[in-house]
C-alpha cells in the first residue's frame, strides 16, 4: 500500500464513521465521526480532536465541523463533556447513568478528557488559514482551559487532577490501581474498581470541592497535563496569530509554568515521569507509556528527554517490543499484552494504541529523535496496513484487537505527514 493509498483508506474510514444531522437534544446541529460505529456510536472528545487532526489533511471544513460540534456542547462554564449523545436512546449502557448527574437523559458525562482542543484548531488553522475559523473559535477554547484551572487545580499549584481514570483517555491504565488502592490486581478486578468509583462519583452528585475533600481518585496524570500545558502554548500561538498579544504572552507563560511544574513534579529518579496521586502528590511508580509523554513538552532539556529515550522507549525489557510502543512497559507486572475483552482485561495494560504512538512521534521529532520517530512510524503503518483501522493491537506480534474501523487510528496519516515535514 502507498502512502496515498494508505491516506484513501484512511479518508473512507473517518467517512463511514461520520454523523451528520440536527440533535433533537437540544436542535443544535452536528457533524462528527463516532470512533466506531458498533463499539463507541457516540462522540468523545479527545477522539473528535484526533479526528478533527487527521481530517486537516483530507477535508479541512469536515475538521472545523468536528470541533464545532464539540464546542457547541461546551458549558456555561467553559467544561466540555468527554462523552456526548446527540441523538437520545431509549436506553443507554449503564455506565452513562453513572457518568452523569441525569437518570433520564445521560447525554452529556461528568467527565473531561486530555485537553487537545487547542491542539486540533492549531492543525487546523496551519492548513486551512482560515483565520475566521480562529476568531469564532479560540475564545471558546481558551474557556475550556480556564476551567481546567480553576476547577481542577485543588492545591493551586499548576497541575490538574483527574477524578476517574477515563478522564486520562486511558481508562485501566495500571498506574491507576495503587489510586485506587489495588495490588496487582487482574484486570477485571481493576475493571470493577473504577465501578465502585463511579457509583462513589455518582453519590456525591460529582460536586468537585467534595470529591477532593474525599480524595478517593485525585489523580495527577502526567499525558493529561501534558496535553494541557501543550494546549496552552498553542493558544499563546493562536492569539499571537489573532493580534492580541497580550493575551498571547498570558498563555506564553501559563505554558512554561505548567511545563515546569510536570518536569519538576513528576519525575522519578529513573527519569520517568510518573502520575501523582491523593491530595499528598504521592509518585505512583508504574511504568507506562505515558511516563514518556514530557518528550511532547518543548521545556524538557537535552539530557532528560536523551534519558527517557535511551534508557527507556529503546530499552528492550521496557518499551522496545516488535511493535512499540506498548502501553505498559514490559517488565511491569501489570503487563498484559494480550486481550480477552474489555470486562476481563481492562484498556490499556499493555497492547500498543495508535494515539499514544502520536505523543510518542510528536515528542522524537520536536526533540531531533529523527529515526527514532521513523521506527516507530513504520511499525504502527505496519499494524495498520496488516490489520486495518483496528483499536489497539499486541505488541509481539501485531495481532488486532478491540472495536473495528477505529476513527483515530487513521493518525497514521497525521504521523506521515509529521516525517516529511521533519
Ligand atoms: C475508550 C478509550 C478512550 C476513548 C473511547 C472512545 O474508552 O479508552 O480513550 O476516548 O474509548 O474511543
Amino acid at each position: 500500500m502507498t502512502d496515498a493509498q494508505l491516506r484513501e483508506a484512511a479518508e473512507r474510514q473517518l467517512r463511514a464513521n461520520l454523523r451528520r444531522g440536527v440533535s433533537t437534544v437540544n436542535g443544535k446541529p452536528y457533524s462528527f465521526c463516532v470512533p466506531s460505529t458498533i463499539t463507541y456510536p457516540f462522540q468523545w472528545f479527545w477522539d473528535s480532536c484526533f479526528h478533527a487532526i487527521v481530517w486537516s489533511h483530507i477535508d479541512p471544513e469536515q475538521a472545523k465541523e468536528e470541533l464545532r460540534t464539540l464546542l457547541r456542547a461546551q458549558k456555561r462554564n467553559g467544561r466540555i463533556p468527554h462523552r456526548i449523545v446527540w441523538e437520545p436512546r431509549p436506553l443507554y449502557p449503564y455506565r452513562f447513568y453513572l457518568h452523569s448527574t441525569s437518570f433520564r437523559r445521560p447525554v452529556h458525562s461528568r467527565f473531561v478528557q486530555p485537553p487537545l482542543l487547542a491542539q486540533a484548531v492549531e492543525a487546523v488553522y496551519r492548513r486551512s488559514a482560515d483565520r475566521a475559523f480562529l476568531e469564532e473559535t479560540v475564545p471558546s477554547v481558551e474557556r475550556l482551559y480556564r476551567w481546567l484551572a480553576r476547577a481542577r487545580d485543588p492545591d493551586r499549584d499548576g497541575l490538574v487532577s483527574i477524578i476517574h481514570p477515563y478522564e486520562s483517555g486511558l481508562d485501566h491504565k495500571p498506574s491507576f490501581d495503587v489510586a485506587l488502592r489495588l495490588a496487582h490486581p487482574s484486570g477485571r478486578a481493576a475493571v470493577l474498581a473504577v465501578r465502585r468509583l463511579d457509583i462513589w462519583n455518582r453519590l456525591l452528585g460529582y460536586n468537585l470541592p467534595l470529591i477532593f475533600f474525599a480524595d478517593r481518585f485525585n489523580v495527577v496524570d502526567v499525558l493529561f497535563n501534558c496535553a494541557y500545558a501543550q494546549g496552552i502554548a498553542s493558544l499563546s500561538r493562536l492569539w499571537r496569530e489573532l493580534g492580541d498579544t497580550a493575551r498571547a504572552d498570558d498563555c506564553r507563560h501559563w505554558a512554561i509554568a505548567t511545563e515546569a511544574a510536570i518536569l519538576d513534579r513528576c519525575r522519578g529518579p529513573d527519569g520517568l515521569y510518573y502520575d501523582l496521586y491523593s491530595r499528598h502528590r504521592r509518585l505512583a511508580r508504574t511504568k507506562t507509556v505515558t511516563a514518556l509523554a514530557p518528550l511532547y513538552l518543548d521545556g524538557i532539556l537535552k539530557d532528560e528527554a536523551r534519558q527517557l529515550v535511551h534508557a527507556h522507549l529503546l530499552n528492550e525489557l521496557e518499551f522496545s517490543l516488535p511493535y512499540p510502543v506498548p502501553t505498559v512497559a514490559a517488565d511491569e507486572p501489570s503487563f498484559d499484552p494480550a486481550f480477552r475483552s474489555p470486562a476481563a482485561s481492562g484498556l490499556w495494560r499493555g497492547p500498543t494504541w495508535v494515539s499514544t504512538n502520536w505523543f510518542v512521534v510528536q515528542g522524537l521529532l520536536k526533540h531531533g529523535f529523527l529515526d527514532e520517530a521513523r521506527h516507530i512510524v513504520a511499525r504502527t503503518r505496519d499494524l495498520v496496513e496488516q490489520h486495518g483501522f483496528r483499536e489497539f493491537y499486541n505488541p509481539y506480534t501485531g495481532e488486532p484487537y478491540g472495536a473495528r474501523g477505529f476513527g483515530w487510528s487513521t493518525l497514521i496519516v497525521d504521523m506521515l505527514a509529521s516525517l516529511e515535514t521533519a
